[in-house]
């Protein structure tokens, strides 16, 4: 039906048009990354340490190499020679890699051997038979460790420190303050499709079906790493299970490349799940300390937002916790300082609004607690303290609806009427009620993307861009920008993405794939059309022979005059006339630094949480989220509004379910597998709603797309606390809140 609705409207972009590759993934028809079988193909298998620290002592791989269908088992001794030493860091964005460099263990979990077979079942046994012996050493995992320090930068590269106005003074002249340490947990990825790759070696060319969420960058690494021409790699990565942030970067699938070079034939390399909770990167636990201060009145006149966050022995990056507090409420003083110590694990990493997300539920948990002290209604509290432009920087926002987020979204989910006090409000069945509010955020990003279009004698277009798609539509959203671009309806445009020879991409992250890649490919399109433009209007035979200074539009096909759409040709007649088969464009897309230095560009959003909770159990169950965001043009609305829901439940799952249960003294996760480490499931999730706030932004970017990807989660644990509180009277600062808390 959008279809033809974008045929009448001749415009795809606003349409809800269903995923593109929606057959082919329901009906099993979509390849994913090891789903391909190249010919001779053999299995390989990791063995993983057991220890956090030490040294592998010994493995039997005489025994491994002896079993029935093994090929060979690669170690350290026989591992093929890389370019660039693991650990090295010259490429940017690179982090260490656990290659088999040494006998060094650094993690639980670290690879320590690889075993490569006929049969997927032949490599695990062997894997089992290597039987590691280790000199183990004592550990630190837990954020009491020793040593603390102060580390330079957060993230990727914002500052550890900052002090805006007196704090301190704003807080001992505070009418009210509150002061309260929130703990968030050591979370892993658990995207459905682990990280995998089939690696296919000619010569010194390699071609790889590995699912990233930056094809450019992988290839860029990677070839450094294995000392190859850029040119002589392709990967393809048509399509993700899933990404999170953990699918940026390349680490362990390193070794089925290796593998496959070491015996000659391709290989195929997946982790399996308990894997996943070592080399591919976690969110780090973290500890938040909040000092908030008010006036007599409710507005805020300080916040300090202090974290203590952990990362590697070997490597560094540390969650940003505090970021959130520069951004959301005004208040005359704020100050974040960060603290770190380096633990036994592996590397934390980008994961689903890194930094925001635990920072957002401590910055939400406490804004909630102060309203509370204030007496004041927390919806009424936070427009109290609505940051009219970006709190530190006093940059005027872009664009910023949240305040008829607050609006839309208290009015769909019945917020009046809530009581103030809590544990006020049951059910029939007796259950405890609580309404809860938190505020979303995520900044607009943009990154360097490019894009190719070509529109072709049979009326036809092609868009390329190595664009990503990890389940959220990209495919679909990305051709409708292209379609909308060329002057044509979503049915006579090709759209190629996914692989590594296309015009990089970007990268799938920070919430800005669509309006990086996006833009690239407006701008390609639009770059065709000028070409296609400049051919009719120069050409006395064309009805738009001099049409040059009215303009003229392209739709469904056609050139036509802006004056009089009446007169027009198709593209197919100008390709013709002018003995061409095709015309190309091409664009690329950037942050404006102009743009970035004059305005703050955030999307917002308000999320409205109510849980019950059995008074005689504890049992907790969240019964209703609604969200209102508003993040400037939405492209495709089911697209977005399902975006939106992953989100949000991802905040359910920060607040209710997710934490990885490390043993301190081994630093093994005990957790590793579905069952146990929690993620909601369809009866956790009984009603979210997404409301999508009109907002246009001039400044953002050229399509006004702010991104959608990440905000749902950053309002939602916390508003889902607050909810909490609100049935229970209990304050819970320790994530994820369970049942033994809430009484
Ligand atoms: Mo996101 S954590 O940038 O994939």
């Amino acid at each position: 039906m959008s279809e033809i609705q974008h045929m009448r409207h001749g415009s795809s972009i606003g349409q809800p048009v269903t995923r593109r590759d929606g057959v082919l993934k329901v009906t099993g028809q979509a390849r994913y990354a090891a789903d391909n079988h190249p010919s001779g193909m053999l299995h390989a298998v990791l063995a993983v340490s057991r220890i956090a620290r030490g040294r592998v002592a010994f493995l039997d791989i005489q025994s491994a190499r002896a079993h029935p269908g093994v090929v060979e088992v690669m170690v350290t001794a026989n591992r093929p020679a890389l370019a660039l030493h693991p650990d090295d860091k010259s490429v940017p964005f690179s982090f260490s890699m656990d290659l088999l460099q040494d006998d060094r263990v650094r993690y639980a979990g670290q690879p320590i051997a690889v075993v490569i077979a006929e049969t997927l079942e032949a490599a695990t046994e062997a894997a089992a038979l290597l039987a590691p012996r280790y000199e183990a050493e004592p550990v630190e995992v837990t954020l009491d460790a020793a040593g603390a320090f102060v580390p330079e930068s957060v993230g990727v590269g914002a500052p550890a420190e900052m002090w805006h106005g007196d704090v301190e003074a704003g807080l001992a002249a505070a009418a009210q303050r509150i002061e309260a340490t929130y703990e968030t947990p050591l979370q892993f990825h658990n995207a459905m499709e682990p990280h995998c790759v089939v690696a296919a070696w000619d010569g010194d060319a390699l071609s790889l079906d590995l699912p990233t969420q930056g094809l450019a960058l992988t290839q860029m690494r990677l070839a450094a790493l294995l000392g190859i021409r850029m040119e002589d790699l392709h990967i393809r990565s048509p399509f993700l299970g899933g990404g999170f942030g953990s699918k940026l970067l390349t680490g362990p699938q390193v070794l089925g490349i290796l593998a496959a070079r070491l015996v000659g034939w391709p290989v195929k390399l997946v982790l399996t799940r308990a894997q996943m909770y070592g080399p591919v990167s976690h969110r780090s636990p973290t500890r938040q300390t909040l000092r908030l201060g008010a006036a007599q009145d409710g507005a805020l006149v300080a916040i300090h937002h202090h974290v203590r966050t952990a990362t590697s022995r070997f490597d560094e990056f540390l969650e940003p916790s505090a970021g959130v507090s520069q951004a959301v409420y005004a208040a005359p003083a704020i100050a974040i300082t960060n603290e770190a110590v380096r633990l036994d694990t592996g590397t934390p990493g980008f994961m689903r609004a890194p930094g925001l997300a635990s920072g957002s539920i401590a910055l939400e948990s406490a804004i909630d607690e102060l309203a509370d002290s204030c007496g004041m209604d927390p919806l009424d509290f936070r427009l109290k303290n609505y940051a009219e432009v970006e709190p530190v920087s006093g940059k005027p926002f872009s664009s910023k609806a949240l305040r008829e987020c607050y609006a839309e979204g208290a009015a769909h989910f019945g917020w009046a009427g809530r009581p103030l006090a809590p544990r006020r409000m049951r059910d029939a069945d007796g259950l405890l009620v609580g309404w809860g509010v938190g505020t979303a955020t995520f900044p607009a990003h943009m990154f360097q993307a490019e894009a190719r279009a070509v529109l072709r004698r049979d009326g036809s277009g092609l868009m390329e861009s190595g664009t990503h798609d990890m389940g959220q539509g990209a495919w679909t959203a990305f051709a409708q920008i292209a379609a909308d671009s060329l002057g044509l309806g979503l049915d006579r445009l090709e759209f190629r993405a996914g692989h590594s020879d296309l015009p990089n991409a970007g990268i799938a992250g920070g919430s800005a794939h669509t309006a990086s890649a996006g833009g690239a490919i407006h701008a390609a399109g639009g770059q065709a059309i000028a070409r296609l433009a400049e051919l009719a209007l120069a050409d006395p035979r064309s009805p738009l022979f001099g049409a040059g200074n009215v303009g003229v539009v392209a739709r469904g096909g056609r050139l036509l005059r802006r004056d009089d759409e009446n007169r027009g040709e198709s593209y197919a007649d100008i390709l013709a006339r002018a003995g061409l088969d095709m015309v190309e464009g091409r664009g690329s897309a950037a942050a404006d630094a102009a743009a970035t230095e004059r305005y703050a560009m955030h999307a917002h959003g308000a999320v409205f949480a109510e849980v019950k909770v059995d008074p005689e159990l504890g049992q907790i169950r969240a019964t209703r989220l609604v969200g209102a965001f508003a993040a400037g043009r939405v492209i495709n609305p089911r697209l977005v509004r399902s975006q939106y829901y992953g989100g949000m439940i991802w905040g359910l799952s920060f607040a209710l379910h997710e934490r990885a249960a490390m043993d301190p003294r081994t630093g093994r996760i005990m957790n590793t597998d579905l069952a146990e480490y929690h993620v909601p499931v369809n009866a956790d999730v009984p009603s979210v709603e997404a409301i999508l706030v009109e907002e246009q932004d001039p400044h953002v970017n050229a399509l006004g797309i702010k991104g959608v990807g990440e905000i749902g989660i950053t309002g939602t644990a916390g508003a889902i606390a607050n909810a909490v509180w609100h049935a229970t009277g209990v304050r819970i600062r320790h994530f994820p809140i369970a049942i033994e808390q809430t009484s």
